[in-house]
């Protein structure tokens, strides 16, 4: 049973699809959850009450004013009994809602008071999908952090095709499972330890307007940032600018330039057990920024440059460095360059990867790695940034225990 004690707490709002919730409620309860549900008034349309509470063993919640619910279990209880809270079918209005923070009924009160993951399963006609207001709504809650699960596409109840359909219910159990494993399965491997990580690009001002920076989301760090986290790492990031949401209990050190990067590291790099860098910090910055703003002219414009320090070159080269992690993105010839790399910088361990695949790298929320050490070269196949990170940091694990272990007998 992948689902063990754990409380979920399933939000229904009214959408079609809500007749298909007895069913999930019974798919959750198989894989040993406690599920209690609360409902939209107009989820009461599409699905029985009854049924769910029969299916869920609980009493139905679906009102802030119900006396005898909140003597049962208040609603903030309620809040906080959730390991998770799943809201399927969530419709468009209920995102609507949730990206705003109303809390005009018990489910969306019950999204702000809860600390637990939440996650969405989105369920609507084709058109409203993709209408410009939800595109940005589901962009602002995944900012946050709420998970999505689907929509899945195909026939709709309206006779429509295409996206908006709800995921069926043992994808969404599916997905629930595999959300708590990666977090067990982690376990606190690195409980006690103090892991600093760099991320995103670097801006290298070109007069007080102007910057030269490359195409680093920053997504691969940051999964690692949480990732390290959820195995028990206290976890440093700094972090040139990026667009999205740093993880939770995380320190954030947010810097802009090569340079200040490179302080952010230095100052607080003894206390540190690992290093990874995976930021993509420019080499190079103007030789003199102009203190105003260059003017156009004719002809062509001639630029000098001069070297930033390398900030992963630097950390491995003290007398008693980090463990060290560093990236290697190429477009060639990945693995002898990523060798290279390894030696010339004296690092314990680097991860490459061939980023002259749109597909995969920089941008994209997937990657593939082959993580390389002195005596190893182990591939990780294509997947999402975040359970790569896991991999990644349980093969860093590994090389880091055996090091200490070496150290310990000598
Ligand atoms: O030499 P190259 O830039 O390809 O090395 C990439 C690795 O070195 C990455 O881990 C990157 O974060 C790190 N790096 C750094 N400081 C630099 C340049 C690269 O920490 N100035």
């Amino acid at each position: 049973m992948q689902l063990e004690q754990k409380n979920v707490l399933l939000g229904i709002s009214g959408g079609i699809a809500a007749y298909k919730t007895p069913d999930l409620v019974r798919k959750l309860i198989a894989q040993g959850a406690n599920v209690r549900v609360v409902m939209t008034d107009s989820a009461k349309e599409f699905v029985s009450s009854l049924a769910l509470q029969a299916v869920s063993g609980n009493k139905i919640s679906n009102s802030l004013l119900d006396e005898d619910a909140e003597a049962a279990m208040g609603h903030i209880e309620l809040a906080r009994w959730a390991d998770i809270f799943v809201i399927a079918p969530a419709t468009a209005n209920v995102m609507a809602k949730l990206t705003h923070g109303l809390a005009d009924d018990l489910l969306t009160t019950l999204a702000l008071a809860t600390a637990a993951p939440i996650a969405i399963a989105p369920a609507m006609n084709q058109q409203m999908w993709a209408a410009p207001a939800t595109t940005e709504n589901i962009q602002k809650l995944q900012e946050r952090g709420v998970l999505q699960i689907g929509p899945a596409s195909g026939e709709q109840a309206c006779g429509d095709i295409g996206y908006g359909r709800m995921v069926e219910p043992e994808d969404i159990v599916s997905f629930i499972a595999d959300y708590f494993s990666d977090v067990s399965e982690a376990d606190a491997i690195f409980a006690g330890k103090k892991i600093m990580i760099t991320a995103g690009p670097t801006r290298e001002a070109l007069d007080p307007v102007r910057y030269i920076s490359n195409h680093s989301s920053g997504k691969m760090g940051y999964a690692l940032a949480e990732a390290a986290r959820k195995m028990g790492a206290q976890v440093t990031l700094v972090s040139g600018p990026v667009s999205i949401k740093p993880p939770a209990n995380v320190d954030v050190v947010s810097v802009t330039s090569a340079q200040q990067m490179h302080d952010a590291v230095m100052g607080n790099i003894q206390q540190q057990d690992i290093f990874i860098a995976c930021a993509a910090v420019a080499d190079f910055r103007l030789a003199d920024v102009p203190t105003h703003k260059v003017k156009k002219k004719e002809g062509t414009l001639t630029l000098s440059f001069e070297q930033n320090p390398d900030i992963l070159k630097t950390v491995a080269a003290q007398t008693n460095p980090p463990f060290t992690l560093g990236f290697a993105a190429e477009t060639n010839d990945v693995e002898a360059y990523a060798r290279n790399k390894l030696e010339r910088k004296k690092l314990n361990m680097i991860a490459a990867n061939d980023v002259s695949s749109s597909e995969l790298g920089f941008n994209s929320d997937r990657n593939a790695l082959t993580v390389i050490t002195t005596d190893n070269k182990i591939s990780l196949p294509a997947a999402s940034k975040y359970s790569l990170a896991i991999e990644l940091l349980k093969l860093l694990n590994n090389e880091y225990s055996t090091i200490q272990n070496n150290k310990k007998s000598k």
